[in-house]
């Protein structure tokens, strides 16, 4: 690790880092229509704290629209999650049945500190994440936000080896995920910190549940965790507070955040657009960018359409066929899947694009 080169990436970060929350906002038209001065804006606030709140003049919103206004940031490829829809735009609002129901984002409780996808294996970490707000509930949902880059900035200045025992690759295990029908996701274990190896860009994946994580059992790990836990919570530290108003949402390097419980008008339900996507807003070069070259050479994004695999293998036959050709496609290069059409057999499940992520995720192994 170069030394001098992270304590300049440092001592300019937090120069530039933003003291107020009012610091995110910017203002635009509405989300069919950004125009350039306010997407530079947007992507300047990316740079400098890997957020910004954007506020519609024009309240107008429909998942589509969620994606159209994403692709104006290069954020093209949704992680296609569980209880995602077709279109790989969520809507969180508080559900008392379906698979969504026994999820704590689509309930009215409240989330304690996270990043989105922190369950997701590395090769489909969630880079950027837009939360479009069309309606707020009649009281609560306020988020706590807090910029990745500034908690590693906090653990590495109370201790360089809390980062030590952050990258351990089997730092943090998230079970299996298991219903009445088997296993829906096996276990992950991983870092909290990693970095891209497209680009060198530093990516977190945390959670502070209780239940249903398991930390590596060392005593460094465990100071490392209380460290981190006692910045999120400081009143007075790095942590913004917000609650989106209708027509706002925060786009986001996917942010440590938290979210608190809130309570509905039964009439008016409190709902948010939520689309992940595995691409980055605003990639600059950090003091990490040459860990993005592997043996000199660096990773390519190469994008891979359903539609090309389903042409080049007239042989298959059922999405179970499809599934297992897609979890033998490797790559020394980056590969996003796109899912350009529907694959249709008579086994396509109604998860597809989330099952078929799964295998793509498997690839090679
Ligand atoms: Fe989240």
């Amino acid at each position: 690790m170069d030394e001098p080169a992270y304590q300049r990436w440092r001592d300019a970060k937090l120069k530039s880092y933003p003291q107020r929350v009012d610091e995110l906002f910017v203002d635009i038209d509405g989300l069919d229509h950004v125009d350039e001065s306010s997407t530079a804006a947007i992507v300047a606030n990316c740079r400098r704290s890997n957020m910004a709140i954007y506020r519609c003049r024009d309240h107008f919103a429909d998942r589509a629209a969620v994606k159209s206004f994403s692709a104006n940031f290069g954020l093209h490829h949704l992680d296609h999650h569980l209880c995602v829809n077709d279109d790989g735009v969520s809507e969180l609002s508080a559900v008392s049945g379906g698979i969504r129901a026994g999820y704590v984002p689509y309930s009215n409780r409240s989330l304690s500190w996270h990043t989105d996808g922190y369950y997701n294996e590395e090769s489909r970490r969630v880079g950027a994440v837009v939360l479009h707000c069309v309606r707020n509930a009649e009281s609560g949902g306020e988020n706590a936000l807090l910029d990745a880059e500034i908690a590693y900035i906090r653990l590495r200045d109370e201790n360089p080896r809390f980062i030590t025992a952050f990258e351990h690759p089997e730092c943090m295990t998230i079970p299996a995920n298991n219903d009445a029908n088997g296993e829906i996701r096996p276990a992950v274990c991983g870092p909290v910190f990693s970095r891209d190896p497209r680009n060198g860009t530093l990516h977190m994946r945390y959670s502070a549940r209780g239940k249903n994580i398991q930390w590596r059992a060392d005593d460094l790990t465990r100071a490392a965790r209380d460290y981190l836990k006692e910045v999120l919570d400081q009143a007075t530290g790095p942590v913004f507070h917000y609650r989106l108003q209708a027509g706002e949402g925060l786009i986001s390097n996917n942010v440590l955040h938290n979210r608190t419980a809130f309570s509905d008008d039964p009439a008016q339900k409190r709902l948010l657009f939520r689309a992940r996507f595995f691409d980055r807003i605003g990639i600059q070069a950090n003091w990490n960018t040459a860990t993005a070259r592997t043996e000199g050479r660096t990773l390519k994004a190469i994008d891979l359409k359903l539609s090309d695999i389903i042409i080049q293998h007239p042989e298959i036959n059922s999405f179970g066929e499809l599934t297992a050709a897609i979890r033998n496609i490797s790559s020394d290069d980056m590969i996003f899947l796109n899912f350009d059409v529907k694959p249709d057999y008579r086994d396509t499940p109604r998860n597809w694009e989330w099952k078929l992520e799964t295998a793509f995720g498997d690839g090679g192994r």
